[in-house]
């Protein structure tokens, strides 16, 4: 099959496609032929991603809300039984070190990054191995992997994420589920953006920290990373499963 129709009669979900990365999965999963739901708390930027997805239908919708993450489950089942689930919707947080982290934010990372990819595993999951089996890939971070002293919260959302999605792996396996984690080093993305931003006046110089301390000594694009979402996604990948796959340039290496 060439490799422009991987994904040609598949349905899935795809969380935070109204932005950078999980924007991109959506439009390459839209371009070999899936038929999606894309979901995000953004209803703007999530109509103009739905516009350039051919067949795809827009919720929008805070992975955080169980009830929301089970109606758009729900609504997936009239477009077709979903084989397909990305969790890419994610916040980074407050850039400050675990004690000073506040309570209230710490929650709502944990809501997002944590509690969102799980709700979304909940709802799709049992959708999947109905359908004889699916694959997963969640959005982790090379900071679920490694320790991050400038987002440590964040980084503790990740490494639950990567542990979830490994428990996946070895739980559901034999129903036909496959789940693997992407976990991207820094991506030019408006997260990204952010991270830089959050050092107020120091921005520039976190920026070349960054850039300077990957192997590459460039960030990586969403093009780079949704390229390996698509692999892990595809049957090309039908060995893969459990992987926390790093996207970073050798960030990690
Ligand atoms: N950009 C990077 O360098 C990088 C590195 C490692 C991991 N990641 C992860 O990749 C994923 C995508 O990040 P990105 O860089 O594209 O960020 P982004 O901010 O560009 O996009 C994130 C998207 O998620 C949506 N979102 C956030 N909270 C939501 C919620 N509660 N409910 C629904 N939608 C919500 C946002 O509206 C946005 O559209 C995230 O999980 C992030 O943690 C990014």
């Amino acid at each position: 099959m060439a490799r422009a129709d991987r994904f040609v009669g598949r349905v899935g979900l795809v969380t935070g496609a109204a932005s950078g990365l999980g924007r991109d999965v959506a439009l390459g999963l839209a371009q070999e032929g899936a038929r999606l739901l894309l979901l995000d708390r953004d209803g703007a930027a999530l109509a103009e991603v739905a516009r350039q997805c051919p067949g795809a239908e827009a919720r929008v919708a805070d992975v955080s809300d169980a009830a929301a993450m089970q109606d758009a489950a729900a609504r997936l089942d009239r477009i077709g039984p979903p084989t397909l689930l990305v969790t890419a919707a994610g916040i980074l947080g407050p850039t400050v070190p675990l004690p000073e982290v506040a309570e209230a934010d710490w929650d709502r990372l944990f809501a997002v990054n944590v509690k969102g990819t799980w709700l979304a595993l909940k709802h799709v999951v049992p959708r999947m191995e109905a359908a004889g089996g699916g694959a997963v890939v969640t959005f982790a971070s090379g900071a679920g992997l490694a320790g991050n002293a400038v987002f440590p919260a964040y980084s503790a959302s990740k490494g639950a994420v990567v542990l979830m999605t490994r428990s996946l792996a070895t739980g559901h396996a034999a129903k036909g589920i496959r789940a693997n984690a992407v976990c991207p080093g820094p991506i030019d993305t408006p997260m990204l953006r952010d991270s830089f931003a959050q050092a107020g006046d120091g921005a520039a110089a976190r920026e070349e920290y960054t850039r300077a301390r990957n192997p590459m000594g460039r960030f990586g694009t969403p093009a780079e990373v949704a390229a390996a979402v698509l692999f892990l996604l595809s049957d090309e990948a039908s060995y893969l499963n459990g992987v926390a796959l790093p996207v970073d340039g050798g960030r990690l290496a």
